[in-house]
């Protein structure tokens, strides 16, 4: 079994390089990944000189060398990672954000299908997704697999289009296809541009931490360990043709994560308590911010067995350990294009 993983040196690829690596030593492993901002190498070390993985830098807007490398490799089975995954540099910079996850997402499927031919026995193309391409809740109700799409940023529609494009392929090809949209991640690797690294960071250094509007909104957060292990079920028991909602049953509005956050922060820090939640500073709202996201995984429950392992509280509390404790590795992200970055974002404020 040959599997090529796109964007496998990013925060959740990472993981599921690692977990397949581990759980499956019979098979090989290619991380293909273009190493923008946010790939780093460094997120694999612990598992880069096992005898099966090879790591290849290339661009998935390479329609041409996508193709060389189908050609020459004999992928089995796919499972796509990479994208550009920040919805406030999609408000940002909203082309890079269909060139990657649209076009990108489209080459690949290209690749796959010439490559294969329509000898589909045996083959898999795994799209990885997210729980964003279903829109905004209310207070109540949950995203099933039947919720209709309704994005609203330029990266929940980038990607709500490039899980049509993979359904298409399905259709219309017979490409045999399985998608899975998950909610929010959390856990080591993450790019601190995201809310719990981003945050832990400040606090470490003493920075405000920006909380959008009033904190008010929701999100589900799942163990990034959890949802690598619901990759694997999914990628080898999943039933073509279908998607499969992934969440962790655990529902935070920001400002309650925060303070929680905070809290463990101050016992880990050595803090008087209430120190970190000092930082708190309310900043403008995000344009088009989604004010709920809740996520019905029943159906991968029921059919393949799946549930989250830990609670949000140890899982948080272990997230935190581990970037207290990789104090180097968040310095090396922290640094250069990611201060730019940070300025424009958050320097007029
Ligand atoms: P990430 O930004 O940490 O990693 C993305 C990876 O893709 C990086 O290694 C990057 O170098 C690579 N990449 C970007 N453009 C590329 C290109 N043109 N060619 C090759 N590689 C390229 O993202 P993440 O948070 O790990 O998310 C991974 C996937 O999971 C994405 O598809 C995202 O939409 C999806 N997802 C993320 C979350 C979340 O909470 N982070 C939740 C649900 C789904
Ligand atoms: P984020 O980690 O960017 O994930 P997503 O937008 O994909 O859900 O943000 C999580 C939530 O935290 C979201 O409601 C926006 C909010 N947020 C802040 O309030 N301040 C911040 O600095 C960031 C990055 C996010």
């Amino acid at each position: 079994m040959h599997i090529l993983i796109t964007g496998g040196a990013g925060f959740i690829g990472s993981h599921v390089v690692r977990h397949f690596l581990k759980s499956y030593p019979a098979y090989t492993i290619t991380n293909l990944d273009a190493l923008t901002y946010a790939g780093n190498l460094a997120n694999l070390m612990d598992v880069d000189a096992l005898p099966n993985y090879r790591f290849v830098k290339g661009d998935i807007n390479d329609g041409d060398f996508l193709q060389r490398l189908f050609r020459e490799s004999r992928f089995d089975g796919v499972i796509h990672l990479a994208a550009e995954s920040h919805v406030d540099r999609s408000i940002s910079n909203p082309t890079e954000f269909v060139v990657t996850n649209v076009l990108g997402t489209v080459n690949l499927l290209n690749a796959a299908r010439a490559c294969w031919q329509s000898d589909f026995e045996g083959k898999r193309f795994y799209h990885i997704s997210t729980d964003e391409v279903y829109g905004s809740l209310g207070r109540e109700g949950l995203f099933t697999e039947q919720t209709a799409y309704d994005p609203h940023s330029p990266y929940s529609a980038s990607k709500a289009s490039s899980d049509h494009f993979v359904r298409a392929y399905h259709d219309t090809y017979n490409l045999p296809v399985v998608i899975s949209n998950c909610s929010n991640n959390y856990g080591s690797f993450q790019f601190p541009e995201k809310l719990i690294p981003l945050f832990i960071n400040n606090i470490v250094h003493n920075k405000p931490l920006p909380v959008y509007g009033k904190g008010e909104n929701i999100r589900d957060w799942l163990w990034v360990v959890d949802h690598a292990q619901a990759i694997d079920v999914i990628y080898h028991q999943g039933s073509n043709g279908e998607t499969y909602n992934i969440g962790g049953h655990n529902e935070w509005s920001n400002i309650d994560l925060i303070r929680l956050l905070c809290r463990i922060m101050d016992t880990k820090l050595g803090r008087a308590a209430g120190e970190s939640e000092k930082l708190v500073t309310y900043v403008t709202d995000r344009a088009g911010h989604d004010l709920r996201y809740a996520i019905d995984s029943s159906k991968l429950q029921r059919e393949l067995g799946w549930v989250p392992s830990i609670s949000f509280e140890k899982g948080l509390e272990l997230t935190v350990d581990w970037y207290l404790t990789n104090a180097e590795w968040l310095q090396n992200v922290t640094s250069g294009e990611y201060q730019h970055y940070y300025k424009e974002m958050y320097g007029a404020r």
